[in-house]
C-alpha cells in the first residue's frame, strides 16, 4: 500500500517533512516513460556510465572465495581503514591514523552519520550553495538549520570568504560543501580554500565537512586541494570520501571519512547500534582500489574531461542558456532562465521543475530541475553518457526551446 492522505498523518513528523530525492525521482519517470517504449535519453542519474576496473571486481571475488561472509568490524576492517589512512597522506597530504577513519555505506551514509553525531536541535549548517541534493534535508534530519549561502553564476558557483564569515553565529557548527561540485563541476581552487580555511581559523567553534567524493574527476592542471591538509583547522576538518565516483563503484556502497578521533568514535557508536560495520566483500575491493593502479581511474577522468568540451560547445549553441565552464565532476548546469513566464503553446514554463518535467515528456531527454539543488534558474546535466546520447540529447533540447514563445 503506498501512502495516502491517512497514512501519511501516521509516518513520523521527521519523514514527512523530507523532500523526496529530486534527482530520484526524474530518473524514477525516465523509467516509467521508456517501459512505455519511448526512446529517453537519460542524463539524470549521477553515476559513471563504466564498469568497475578488473582488478577491484578480481579482490572481491577473492573475498568471497577467502570467506569474507561475516559481520565486519563497525567502523571498517583494519587494512582498509589503514589502506584509507595512507591514501590521505598520498593524496591529501593530510595525516589521518587508522583510528581516525571510519567506513561506512556509501559517502552519502559517511555524510548523515557526521550530521547526526555534531549536530543539536537549532545548531546551524552553513551550505555552499548550489549544494547535492541531500544536505538541506540530512541537516533537517537532525533538526539542525540549514544556512544556505548562494555561489553566483559570476563567480562559477562558488562561495567567497566575505560571504562565509558574514553567514557564521554563534549557532554555527559546521560549514560544509563538495569540491568538486555537484551540481556544477565548480572547484575550490588551494587559494580559495586556504582563504576560507582562514576564516574558519578565526571561529574555533566551526567545523568543515568537506566532500571530496569527485576528487579524481579533476580537470584543473592545478589538481585537488584538501582544506583538511591545512594545520592550522585539521582537527576540525572532517573529509569525506568514496569510491562511487572515482572507481565507478556506485553499487558497492563504500564511503569514509578522515576526522579528530573523538568524532570517529561517535560516528562508530551510531553505526553500532543502526547499520554495523559495512559489507565485507566490498570492503576488500576497496582495499584493491585504493591500493592499486590509478590508471584505469584517470581513463575515465579523461572520458569525462573530453564530453566536459562536447557538452558544453553544444550548450553555449542553444539559444539564450548561460553555461559555466564545470572545471570537474560530471555534470553541466546551464543557466536556463530566459524561458521562464514562455509556452509552447500548450505548457508554461514557470520554473526549472517545469522545465524538467516539459523536457522529458516533450523530447525525452530527462534532466534534473536546479531547485533541489539551491539553483531555481538552472538545470542539471549529467555528462556520464555515451558522446552519440549527448550529441543527440542536446539536439533535442535545441529542437524543443525553439517552440518556446
Ligand atoms: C556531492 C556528492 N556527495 C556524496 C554523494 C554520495 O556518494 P555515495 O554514492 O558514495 O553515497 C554523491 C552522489 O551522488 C554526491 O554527488
Amino acid at each position: 500500500m503506498s501512502a495516502t492522505l491517512d497514512t501519511v498523518s501516521l509516518l513520523a513528523d521527521r519523514i514527512n517533512a523530507l523532500e523526496e530525492s529530486s534527482t530520484l525521482a526524474m530518473t524514477k519517470k525516465a523509467r516509467e516513460l521508456a517501459a512505455q517504449g519511448h526512446k529517453v535519453i537519460s542524463l539524470s542519474v549521477g553515476e559513471p556510465d563504466f564498469k568497475t576496473p578488473q582488478h577491484i571486481c578480481e579482490a572481491a571475488k577473492k573475498a568471497i572465495d577467502d570467506g569474507f561472509h561475516g559481520y565486519s568490524p563497525v567502523a571498517g576492517y583494519p587494512d582498509l581503514r589503514k589502506a584509507i589512512a595512507d591514501k590521505f597522506k598520498r593524496d591529501n597530504n593530510i595525516d589521518w591514523k587508522p583510528e581516525n577513519i571510519v567506513v561506512s555505506t556509501g559517502a552519502k551514509h559517511s555524510l548523515a552519520n557526521v550530521i547526526q553525531v555534531l549536530i543539536n536541535p537549532g545548531d546551524e549548517v552553513i551550505i555552499f550553495s548550489p549544494y547535492w541534493v541531500s544536505y538541506s534535508e540530512m541537516v533537517k534530519l537532525a533538526e539542525g538549520k540549514a544556512v544556505v549561502v548562494d555561489g553566483s553564476f559570476e563567480n562559477n558557483f562558488k562561495v567567497t570568504p566575505e560571504q562565509f564569515e558574514a553567514a557564521i553565529t554563534e549557532r554555527t557548527k559546521i560549514v560544509m560543501y563538495a569540491s568538486p561540485n555537484n551540481p556544477t563541476g565548480s572547484i575550490y581552487s588551494e587559494a580559495e580554500l586556504r582563504a576560507i580555511g582562514e576564516v574558519v581559523a578565526r571561529h574555533e567553534n566551526v567545523y568543515v565537512l568537506a566532500d571530496e567524493i569527485y576528487e579524481y574527476i579533476n580537470f584543473t592542471p592545478e589538481g585537488h586541494f584538501s582544506i583538511g591538509s591545512i594545520p592550522e583547522i585539521a582537527e576540525r576538518v572532517i573529509t569525506v570520501n568514496g569510491v562511487a565516483k572515482g572507481f565507478a563503484m556506485t553499487g558497492w556502497r563504500i564511503g569514509y571519512i578522515g576526522a579528530a578521533k573523538w568524532i570517529a568514535d561517535g560516528v562508530e557508536k551510531l553505526q553500532g547500534q543502526v547499520t554495523s560495520g559495512t559489507n565485507s566483500i566490498a570492503q576488500k575491493a576497496t582495499v584493491a582500489a585504493l591500493t592499486g593502479p590509478l590508471e584505469p581511474s584517470m581513463e575515465m577522468t579523461k572520458a569525462y574531461h573530453r564530453r566536459r568540451d562536447l557538452v558544453v560547445k553544444l550548450l553555449k549553441e542553444v539559444p539564450h542558456f548561460r553555461t559555466n565552464v564545470p572545471e570537474g565532476a560530471f555534470y553541466a548546469f546551464p543557466d536556463i532562465s530566459y524561458y521562464y513566464g514562455k509556452s509552447d503553446g500548450t505548457t508554461t514554463i514557470e520554473n526549472s521543475d517545469d522545465f524538467a518535467l516539459w523536457l522529458l515528456n516533450k523530447a525525452f531527454v530527462a534532466t534534473v530541475a536546479g531547485s533541489g539543488f539551491g539553483a531555481p534558474n538552472c538545470l542539471r546535466i549529467s555528462t556520464a553518457a555515451s558522446d552519440e546520447s549527448l550529441v543527440e540529447a542536446i539536439q533535442r533540447i535545441k529542437e524543443a526551446v525553439a517552440t518556446l514563445k
